[in-house]
């Protein structure tokens, strides 16, 4: 992630991609024009960066030369021209490739024709490393096309938000989705996360996503991921992170107008919650904060018991049970502590207490985030 003035950007394509792709673009051209010497034109300023690699990758002799886009006011001072400046060069009879870093609208393109009509060059070719196909709006022909990318703003490599992004070596592309709050919410068996969960989803419009809860939906309803983790399962291996994952996902999915998530048995190791990092940055968001519900064993072993008592469940009517499975809690959550607690997001909340005062301890963390 990552702001430039008040807008947040995403990693969107990688300094090698680009680099490949140049040397992509490099190689059609320099095959095309053969033993010609090639006049390359960039258009100023987002093209800087992206000429600078192109001529040190082409591989015979070239010249190179800049044109800049600037503003004038019009007849009338609301409208705003865009015009081409600096070419001062004769280009009579030569072979002209116009370096563009990217081409949205065409508008740029078409004032490039404009200014090339009365030159008598020999060729006009048109290279583009980004291209928006979905906002270009001209036909003027694209003769080198880098990477196709849908409309929307990028930065980087030489693209500016309001002056600032230029000197990145990648791209970065607007976040555009509106803020969401997601939650992962950890706590040992007895800590009382189903009830906690239930009362942050209505105070805050959050979907609830148990994996538990997930996986029994799946297999229940024998939907295709369900039967898949299924076959996991009757084989006593555990089901592959990406099956997991994709079961996640289709809950995200189904519940767009949500105002986040809260994760619960999700994830329970460093892999899965790389995995969930990158799902929420698909879906432009992140995870904000890891809240551990945090009892104290003996606390913990009480309560289970008495709820053993009750409930009939097998699992909280003996003591040792209980207290390994506490143990393996901590065994299991450490590296997830470890691993939120690298990103600052990871939230102890002191589980002891009445619902109330517990929710009240909850809210004072997410309001905060
Ligand atoms: P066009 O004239 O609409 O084709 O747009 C080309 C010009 O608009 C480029 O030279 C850029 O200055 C600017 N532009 C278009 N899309 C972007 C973007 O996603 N990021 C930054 N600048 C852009
Ligand atoms: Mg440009």
């Amino acid at each position: 992630m990552m702001k430039l003035h008040d807008l947040e950007f995403k990693p969107f394509i990688k300094a090698e991609e680009i680099e490949k792709t140049v040397a992509r673009l490099v190689g059609e051209i320099a095959e095309d024009l053969k033993d010609e010497v090639p006049v390359f034109v960039g258009i100023l300023n987002g093209s800087f960066m992206f000429v600078s690699d192109f001529v040190k990758a082409y591989p015979k002799p070239c010249e190179v030369t800049f044109i800049k886009l600037a503003s004038y006011e019009g007849v009338k001072s609301t409208d705003d021209i865009q015009r081409l400046i600096g070419l001062t060069q004769d280009l009579t009879g030569r072979t002209v490739v116009v370096l563009e870093d990217i081409i949205d609208s065409g508008k740029t393109l078409a004032e490039v024709h404009r200014i090339f009509k009365n030159e008598r060059v020999k060729a006009l070719k048109i290279a583009t490393l980004f291209y928006k196909p979905e906002a270009y709006k001209k036909d003027f022909k694209l003769h080198y096309v880098g990477i196709e990318i849908p409309t929307k703003f990028i930065v980087g490599y030489g693209l500016d938000y309001n002056g600032l992004g230029r000197d990145l070596p990648e791209v970065y592309q607007l976040k555009t989705t509106q803020h969401m709050t997601n939650l992962v919410l950890f706590g040992p068996p007895g800590a009382g996360k189903g009830t906690q969960a239930e009362f942050l989803k209505e105070k805050y419009n959050l979907v609830h996503i148990s994996t538990g809860d997930v996986f029994r939906y799946n297999i229940k309803n024998e939907t295709a991921l369900g039967m898949l983790a299924k076959s996991f399962m009757d084989k006593g291996q555990l089901v592959p992170d990406h099956v997991t994952i994709d079961m996640l996902n289709a809950e995200v999915e189904k519940n767009t107008d949500a105002n986040g998530f809260i994760f619960d048995g999700f994830p329970r190791t460093n892999a899965q919650a790389e995995a969930l990092d990158k799902l929420m940055e698909e879906k432009d968001s992140q995870i904000d904060g890891m809240i551990a519900l945090e009892v104290d064993d003996e606390v913990l072993v009480k309560r289970l018991l008495e709820r053993g008592k009750t409930s009939g469940r097998t699992d909280d009517a003996d003591e040792n049970i209980i207290r390994n499975r506490i143990t393996e809690y901590y065994k299991k959550t450490a590296i997830l502590k470890e691993f939120y607690s690298a990103q600052d997001k990871f939230y102890g909340v002191d589980g002891v207490g009445s619902i109330e005062e517990i929710t009240q301890r909850l809210s004072k963390v997410i309001d905060a985030l």
